[in-house]
């Protein structure tokens, strides 16, 4: 287990890095190739988040996690000791667990009943001295280095990965204050999207749309005065919710979705005597004083966060809308063979106070795109993005024309060049 040292969420805006004006090529998205190059260059070597740590509290519980043509397994070795391996048996091949959640003594392959202990080595082989050749010793799960952090436990497929912590950084230790390992999960699915997985993540990296996709967000946050930063590897913007957006014909208005959002912070709508630009302060008020009465300390939190969406990206694919009480976290996983499709892990998380026993966990679900509803905003975007994907295939589509308001792409893509071509590949 590894920790880091605890100070406020910074609120400075990084220095802006110089990433140019070029047009980012559609291939990036539809080609077969660069999807490969992708997988052997950057999702092989990057950390990924494998699930929650809380999903396996005992030792000998495990999980596995389903990534691009990959299943690795998750399992917890010893009380402070979870460790990573992949999915398969090195006898002939066969997949050691179903995808899902459970508890072993040990490893047993189903196909010829090769067995492993939990830390990976061989434990028993049957008929062994019928391999001539002999069973070697090192016969034994193959292992990937495994951590965590934020209640989360990370796997990363390259032997040689630099530690956890310093691939996180800067912005483990801005989500440390939020103190990710006392929530809960209260929801958990996956959608099978038709779309690339970067055009999802450039979805929610960007507020532009707001005004196209989800014009009903212009009655309750500002698309317009958003910080951006943009580290080395990873970036954020900060949303200020609350208020009307400068885009919003009346500015003066207290819009329906901000009386339901005072009414969730405990503050009654009809008795309000301030004006439209009171309301995220007196949200930000009332937060404070929920918190404190559920025995939740958001001390280590500026007022904004008790407001705002301080949205996390962590290169490649992970998103934390985060917020004081909870946070929503999203995850883009490719698809094993298309690059025209993708999954789309969605978990939402609630902080429960010190002491008090967590909700039961939700089943896993998985649907495919337009099956369910998962919300509106949701729906407005996984409406789109396959018909993003699709005129993205079009012969009249060169690549991405991007904005100063949408650098977060731009930025996500210089990365990925680093993996691909530069000094992290
Ligand atoms: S493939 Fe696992 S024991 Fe044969
Ligand atoms: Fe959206």
């Amino acid at each position: 287990m590894t920790t880091s040292v605890r100070q406020g969420t910074p609120t400075e805006k990084a220095p802006e890095p110089v990433l140019g004006t070029e047009l980012i090529p559609k291939e990036r998205y539809t080609s077969k190739e660069y999807m490969e190059l992708e997988w052997e260059r950057m999702w092989t070597k990057v950390w990924n988040m494998a699930g929650r740590e809380s999903d396996i509290p005992n030792v000998g519980d495990y999980f596995t996690t389903e990534l691009g043509p990959e299943s690795l397994l998750i399992v917890r070795e010893a009380e402070d000791k979870v460790r990573a391996f992949y999915n398969v048996c090195p006898h002939r091949g066969n997949q050691i667990r179903n995808p899902g959640m459970g508890h072993a003594e040990s490893f047993q392959c189903a196909y010829h009943f090769f067995e492993f202990n939990l830390d990976g080595s061989k434990k028993f082989v049957p008929d062994e001295d019928t391999f001539t050749q002999g069973v070697p010793q090192e016969t034994a799960l193959v292992e990937v280095p495994c951590d965590t952090w934020g209640g989360f436990v990370w796997f990363n497929m390259n032997p040689d990965a630099e530690p956890l912590l310093e691939f996180l950084h800067p912005v483990n230790e801005h989500l440390d204050p939020y103190h990710m390992d006392e929530y809960a999960i209260v929801q958990d699915l996956t959608v099978e999207w038709d779309t690339n997985w970067k055009a999802s993540v450039d979805a929610f990296n960007e507020v532009y749309h707001v005004q196209g996709i989800h014009p009903q967000l212009l009655e309750s946050l500002d698309d317009i005065h958003v910080q951006i930063d943009l580290y080395e590897r990873h970036n954020r913007y900060l949303v200020p919710f609350g208020l009307v957006s400068p885009r919003y014909p009346n500015q003066k208005e207290i819009t329906q979705p901000l009386r339901e959002f005072m009414v969730a912070a405990g503050i009654d709508p009809d008795t309000f005597e301030g004006g439209m630009g009171d309301v995220r302060p007196a949200m930000q008020a009332a937060t404070k004083k929920s918190a404190a009465a559920q025995g939740l300390d958001v001390s280590e939190l500026n007022d904004d966060q008790l407001s705002d969406d301080y949205h996390y990206y962590i290169f490649p694919s992970l998103t934390f809308n985060t917020n004081a009480l909870n946070f929503l976290f999203f995850r883009q996983r490719p698809h094993p063979t298309d690059p025209n499709k993708m999954f789309f892990d969605m978990q939402t998380y609630v902080r429960i106070p010190p002491g008090v026993d967590h909700p039961p966990r939700p089943i896993h679900a998985q649907y495919k795109h337009g099956e369910i509803s998962i919300g509106l905003v949701m729906d407005q975007d996984s409406y789109n993005l396959p018909r993003v994907q699709k005129g993205m295939n079009s012969r009249a589509y060169p690549g991405l024309l991007i904005n100063y308001r949408e650098r977060r792409i731009r930025h996500m893509h210089k990365v990925l060049d680093n993996y691909l071509e530069g000094p992290d590949r």
